[in-house]
């Protein structure tokens, strides 16, 4: 039986098993219909941890909906089916490939697999003041020079841009390295050909999607996709990983409510409402071009990301003045550029609200862009292992030039390291420090 029915289907049964609120709030009424499913592993219902019945079952709906080998259920989110993905391919002292505008769950993967990192810088856009793509020439040189375990990328990014698996995987395949990719913010990518191919598709040995960010489910949904051809390794082992990382009471609501995503993603009307959702924004960005909003828009762009700049103002000065005239509210914003983040969810009203205030907004003739700069290569003094838990002193910022940081400097979103733990510090982060600098000692 699906989850979906298991959960709906009424129980009549005492139960004297965790939890003990017996499907009731005694307490926060307006969360009473939160409470009504929420049981644990009791007689009938299946085991996140060793699934046999209906969370097997759902998962082996989404693999075949994936055409993966396997697909396994996360309800804490991309970053635990990253650290698993992590924690299965990663030994201790193997040599990992990331690109640097990886999320910061890659970051805490290296920590707790104890992998030694090289660091890759993606290519950046000056003008929009974003990572884009990783550059398979750059990677193919990179992977002459040392034997990686895994290269670990993220596509599409916070802001949309797709690198090109296919050749990439290729790439990896030919120098024996496994691929991660973070498609967390691609998980509609299946069920639209407007859309780019999968991650999976293309070649990737393993990928992650968040489900909550694009894919209308709740907070915490995520999956694990593992593709049929990656080699030499135990599907069980993925099943290990996860269970040292996931809860043992998993949110039954939200194994649930993965399956329900995906039977809605994977149905008629799921695949029109994201066609439909396509064509919105196509029609919201060419009216508005006509009002000086620029999009970003190369070919490997996915359109449900809107990033916008417009003539006249500032990224953060348009962020300010949406957001107080007209109480809308981005998902990111720099010097230049506004991120409107769209998915299953976003209305038609929603857009012409988008549309209609960007018309208004206020501009300043004299006012001209500039280009963006990014962060240098980093300096790694220690890997991020053997800098977890050090002991540090304080330094004064002018003192701190080449000492190695304590500390992480991290704009969230989107949760991209500037600086991690012992790391050098560099000129270029001495704008990001308070006066008083933790090195490690
Ligand atoms: C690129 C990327 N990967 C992973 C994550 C983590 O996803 P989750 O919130 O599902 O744990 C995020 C979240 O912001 C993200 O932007």
């Amino acid at each position: 039986m699906s989850i979906i029915k298991l959960l709906t289907k009424k129980l009549d049964r005492t139960i004297f098993t965790t939890p003990s609120h017996n499907q009731k709030a005694i307490f926060s009424q307006e969360y009473a219909s939160f409470y009504k499913h929420d049981y644990s592993e009791i007689d009938g219902f299946d085991n996140l941890q060793n699934p046999v019945n209906s969370i097997l079952m759902a998962q082996g709906k989404v693999s075949d909906i994936l055409k993966t080998k396997q697909t396994f259920f996360s309800i804490q989110g991309a970053t635990t089916a990253m650290l698993a993905a992590m924690k299965t391919l990663i030994n201790p002292a193997d040599r990992v490939l990331v690109a640097r505008n990886c999320h910061k769950s890659v970051y805490n993967g290296l920590v707790l697999t104890a992998g030694m990192v090289d660091w890759f810088m993606p290519e950046t856009d000056e003008k929009w003041g974003i990572y884009t793509i990783i550059d398979p020439k750059k990677l193919e040189s990179t992977l002459e020079l040392n034997q990686y375990k895994v290269f670990i990328m993220t596509s599409p990014t916070y802001e949309g841009i797709n690198s090109n698996i296919q050749e990439i995987s290729d790439i990896c395949k030919k120098h024996d390295v496994y691929l991660i990719v973070d498609e967390a913010h691609g998980a509609l990518y299946n069920f639209s050909d407007k859309l780019p191919k999968t991650a999976i598709e293309q070649g990737a040995d393993v990928s992650v999607n968040s489900l909550h960010k694009t894919a209308g489910a709740l907070n915490q949904t995520a999956i694990l996709n593992v593709s049929s051809n990656i080699k030499n390794i135990h599907i069980t082992s993925f099943q290990n990983s996860l269970n040292l990382f996931q809860t043992t009471s998993p949110s039954y609501p939200l194994l649930a409510n993965i399956e329900a995503c995906f039977n809605y993603l994977n149905s008629k009307e799921g695949r029109k409402e994201i066609d439909l959702l396509l064509l919105e924004i196509e029609k919201t960005k060419s009216e508005l071009k006509r009002f000086g909003v620029e999009f970003y828009s190369e070919d490997n762009h996915d359109p449900t990301k809107i990033l916008l700049r417009k003539d006249g103002i500032s990224g953060f000065d348009l962020s300010d003045s949406l957001f107080n005239d007209f109480n809308i509210e981005d998902e990111m914003n720099n010097q230049n550029s506004c991120l409107y983040l769209t998915g299953i969810g976003t209305t038609k009203q929603k857009l012409e609200k988008l549309k209609n205030a960007l018309k208004k907004i206020k501009t300043n003739p004299s006012f001209e862009f500039q280009n963006m700069d990014f962060q240098p290569y980093p300096i790694v003094k220690l890997q991020p292992v053997n800098a977890y838990n050090r002991e540090y002193i304080y330094v004064n910022k002018n003192d701190s030039l080449l000492k190695i940081s304590n500390k992480i400097i991290m704009p969230y979103p989107p949760g991209i390291g500037l600086l991690y733990p012992g790391e050098a510090i560099q000129k270029w982060h001495l704008n990001y420090l308070n006066n008083d600098v933790e090195i490690i000692a």
